[in-house]
């Protein structure tokens, strides 16, 4: 519904906004908006800025952005602009009272959130006319522009088509469907992944670090183990049978994974080292073989992640 509601006022900005040079409007100026608002400018588009500490705009100004002194000033300078604030709730206090100006332009909002949020706001621009794009920045600021520097998107595939070389100027954009809640939640997924895999080697670290292994020597040798022997095999390899829902136990059951997952807690606790992650997998595989996995590889506790948890959650 929405999709049809924000199309058509973007086809009278769409002529200005397919140059390489397109005018472009960049709202928030925290380490990330400034990053794109930079990397737009060496892309050469004429780039209006708007933050509310309005000084962080100085050394933009002093390479070529020009400083809106209003929202309303900054949303009309461009057929897009891109929205990098702390999150939704930020949004709507600056762009409520600048509808008008907005309207037959499109939004582009780079921050953080859910896809609840996300629908939300496509509501909002779409009861105003404005073409509303989501989206998600998968590197931090220093690799803005940067090759192979990830930007999801999505939303009306309208909007994302007339503005694709202006987003292309601050990364490789990545349309991942008509749903704007898909980039949010797609955020979520991989920076999960991200964490867990981080804090993963963490608790490794320190688990050999207790008897004295620098994180430099650890690290040479876990990495080199990880990607031919998880990553390939397991993650890649293994993909088509989490949407085909099974779990062969032939080379190993959930129930030896159990009891390695039990070692990782207690040589934890002999270790004098934090022992809450290794429980809390521990606890997940336990919920697994509850369900009825315990014959099927550890992938099935992909059937326990898809249900919501019976624990109180967190907010
Ligand atoms: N930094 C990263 O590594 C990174 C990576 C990927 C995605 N992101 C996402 O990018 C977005 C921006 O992140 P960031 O790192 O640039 O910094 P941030 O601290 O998340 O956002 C700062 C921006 O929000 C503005 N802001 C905050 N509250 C405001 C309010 N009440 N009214 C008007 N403006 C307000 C700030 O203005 P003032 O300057 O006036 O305070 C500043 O422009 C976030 O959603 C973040 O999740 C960041």
């Amino acid at each position: 519904m929405t999709n049809q509601r924000s199309a058509s006022p973007q086809h009278a900005s769409a002529s200005a906004s397919a140059s390489a040079s397109a005018p472009v409007t960049v709202i928030g100026l925290g380490p990330m908006g400034l990053a794109l608002a930079e990397t737009l400018l060496e892309h050469g588009h004429p780039t209006t800025v708007w933050n509310r500490t309005p000084q962080k705009a100085d050394t933009l100004v002093s390479r070529g952005a020009h400083r809106a002194a209003t929202v309303a000033e900054a949303v009309s300078a461009s057929p897009v602009t891109i929205l990098c604030l702390k999150d939704y709730e930020t949004m709507y206090p600056l762009l409520d009272p600048v509808g008008d100006a907005l309207r037959g332009r499109a939004l582009v909002n780079l921050n953080s959130g859910t896809p609840t949020e996300a629908h939300a706001a496509v509501a909002w621009a779409a009861d105003r006319g404005v073409g509303y794009l989501d989206g998600a920045i998968m590197v931090p600021p220093p690799l803005v522009g940067h090759p192979g520097s990830v930007f999801l998107y999505s939303g009306p595939q309208d909007v994302f088509d007339q503005h694709r070389v202006t987003l292309a100027s601050m990364g490789d954009p990545r349309y991942l469907g008509a749903d704007p809640g898909l980039a949010v939640l797609y955020n979520a997924a991989l920076l999960g992944m991200m964490y867990a895999t981080m804090n993963g080697f963490l608790h490794a670290t320190a688990l050999v670090g207790s008897a004295g292994v620098p994180a430099v020597t650890f690290a040479d040798l876990a990495l080199k183990w990880f990607m031919p022997s998880v990553v390939d095999p397991i993650l890649t390899g293994r993909a088509p049978d989490l949407d085909q829902g099974t779990y062969p136990g032939d080379a190993g059951t959930m129930e030896m994974n159990l009891n390695a997952l039990t070692h990782i807690t207690r040589t934890s606790v002999e270790q004098g080292v934090h022992s809450d992650q290794p429980r809390l997998m521990q606890a997940i595989a336990e919920q697994a073989i509850t369900d009825g996995h315990s014959g099927e590889n550890y992938l099935a506790v992909f059937e326990v992640f898809k249900k919501a948890a019976q624990v109180a959650q967190v907010p």
